[in-house]
């Protein structure tokens, strides 16, 4: 079971995240000359400003099926960009309505913290803005499944050579790491995609919360996945 004491690791992410997307309104940055696969961003949104200077082609047909608030495209927003979000048009990951073999780049961060046993209330402000405001009971296995159908689509909807640009995050929980990133790598690679690239936002540590004892290494890092559609079927 998660406890409270679990909480407090998952929810210092979500503030150290918050307040990255905050710090870098104010603070313009330089781009740097060659993109880095790690640190150098402020938020997400600078991060995907370069993702996108490397794999970003004009006249892509981006579709973004977590759209959220929309913070990954306050630097840089494609032309024509979709924006799905089932909290925004409705549309589920699982079922989405692009035709098979249409898109050229489908991006999706979705929710990445487990919700057992959760009971502060200073939670609702992070779960709402993931989509988790449901009463079910997560480990933080099942939250990485329900994920996988959306990656399915994907896989389905983008053209041969498309791009799936996935954001996830190891974190700890229920007292024990679990390594997200490799469960996101594990099932594309099982799908049929390949891994071109991946891209680490390393964020400034926070303190150990007082009184409590290090168990792991403080996660300071999130991960954007780059899976490639294969152009063609490879012989077996
Ligand atoms: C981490 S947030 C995405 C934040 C977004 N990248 C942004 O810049 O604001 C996860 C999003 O996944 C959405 N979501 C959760 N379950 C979904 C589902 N089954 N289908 C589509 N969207 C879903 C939530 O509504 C939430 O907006």
């Amino acid at each position: 079971m998660t406890t409270e004491k679990d909480d407090t690791d998952v929810l210092a992410v979500f503030a150290m995240f918050n307040e990255l997307e905050e710090d870098s309104k104010a603070r313009p940055r330089e781009q740097t000359s060659p993109i880095l696969a790690a640190g150098g961003w402020q938020s997400n949104a600078q991060l995907i400003e370069d993702v996108s200077r490397l794999y970003f082609r004009e006249k892509d047909l981006v579709v973004d099926i977590t759209y959220g608030r929309g913070k990954f495209w306050t630097d840089f927003e494609p032309p024509g960009l979709v924006k799905h979000d089932i909290r925004g048009d409705g549309v589920c990951w699982s079922k989405l309505p692009e035709e098979s073999e249409s898109v050229d780049v489908v991006v999706m961060d979705p929710p990445y913290v487990a919700m057992g046993g959760r009971k502060t209330s200073n939670l609702k402000g992070m779960l709402d803005e993931y989509g988790m405001t449901t009463t079910q009971s997560w480990n933080a296995r099942e939250v990485h499944d329900a994920a996988v159908p959306g990656m399915a689509e994907a896989f389905r909807v983008l053209k041969p050579g498309g791009l799936f640009w996935y954001k996830c995050q190891d974190y700890i929980s229920n007292h024990r790491y679990q390594p997200a990133s490799h469960w996101a790598v594990t099932d594309c690679l099982a799908m049929g995609f390949i891994v071109e690239d991946r891209f680490d936002l390393v964020l400034a540590p926070r303190p150990q919360p007082f009184g409590r004892n290090q168990e792991h290494a403080r996660r300071n890092i999130s991960h954007l996945l780059v899976f490639r559609k294969p152009t063609k079927k490879r012989k077996s």
